[in-house]
């Protein structure tokens, strides 16, 4: 990232933090749902269909309850620039929730039962909401993000990934990625304007992603008991060669995954702009 839209400041206690001056734009998108059309959206593989599926059906409560974290801490920012990107991330993940919410309901009428999980995760999210502070609740928020944005990195880095996907949903998620990048660093500023304390965060984003991973995994696995399906060797094998193969997504997001521990993080550490210019560049209608 060059000088320009970057800043060094410190915040409280005195630790120099990096960010981005990016503006966060929301976009009022629409997709032509309708055209999923095939059960097995994803190369007519039950596994790949039911793990993006599962994963569509987290964003609408998890996004809300990423943006009821942040908006939190609103009153307590005064940097303008930050409270702009607040509003940003807001407005971004509101649109979010709102797309796949849609997309879900499409996703029920083939019998892949998307808004019975968004209900699940909702009720997860409002017990979770009594546990825990403000500041566990926004430490999770940036965990989730940090995820969000690596996971959106690797679409966008490996087209071959979503391209099996009918072109509704690849919009879908190439929007949705770009977005992710663009906002990636708010949650993470907003914690350490606020916050600050390293060590919780990166307590609580271990937890969160064990929780990510095996309620990533028990999603997948009730959509198909739902529907009654089950998976061939072949589809179990191309499922596998997805999450653990040498470009798997599982052996690409180690690496960026593990940089979240490093006492210098910063989300802007990797400069990955040019994968929003290149979207920007390739559908103008969508940008
Ligand atoms: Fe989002
Ligand atoms: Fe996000």
């Amino acid at each position: 990232m060059n000088q320009a839209n970057k800043t060094i400041e410190t915040n409280g206690n005195d630790e120099s933090i990096v960010r981005s001056d990016a503006a966060i734009k929301p976009r009022k998108m629409h997709f032509d749902f309708d055209s999923v059309q095939d059960a097995y959206w994803y190369d007519g593989n039950a596994i790949l269909t039911a793990y993006f599926t599962a994963l569509s059906a987290t964003f609408p409560p998890g996004e809300q309850e990423f943006i009821d974290s942040v908006r939190h801490y609103r009153d307590q920012i005064t940097d303008p620039t930050l409270k702009e990107q607040v509003r940003g991330f807001i407005g971004q993940e509101a649109h979010h929730r709102h797309q796949h919410h849609q997309v879900n309901e499409v996703f029920d009428a083939l019998g892949l039962s998307a808004t019975r999980l968004e209900a699940h995760l909702s009720r997860h999210i409002a017990i979770q909401r009594k546990r825990h502070s403000p500041k566990t609740l926004l430490a999770a928020t940036v965990g989730m993000e940090h995820i969000t944005a690596i996971l959106a990195d690797h679409v966008l880095n490996h087209p071959d990934v979503i391209a099996p996907m009918p072109k509704a949903m690849q919009d879908l998620f190439r929007w949705h990625a770009v977005e992710e990048i663009e906002h990636k660093a708010v949650a993470f500023d907003v914690y350490h304007r606020c916050e600050g304390d390293r060590i919780h965060l990166n307590r609580v984003m271990k937890f969160q992603t064990l929780e990510f991973i095996i309620r990533s995994a028990c999603y997948t696995l009730a959509i198909l008991y739902w529907k009654r399906k089950m998976p061939s060797l072949n589809e179990i094998s191309a499922a596998f060669r997805f999450f653990w193969g040498k470009q798997g997504l599982m052996r690409n997001l180690a690496a960026p995954y593990r940089s979240f521990f490093k006492k210098d993080f910063h989300p802007w550490n990797k400069d990955n702009r040019d994968l929003i210019a290149n979207w920007k560049e390739n559908t103008p209608s969508l940008a």
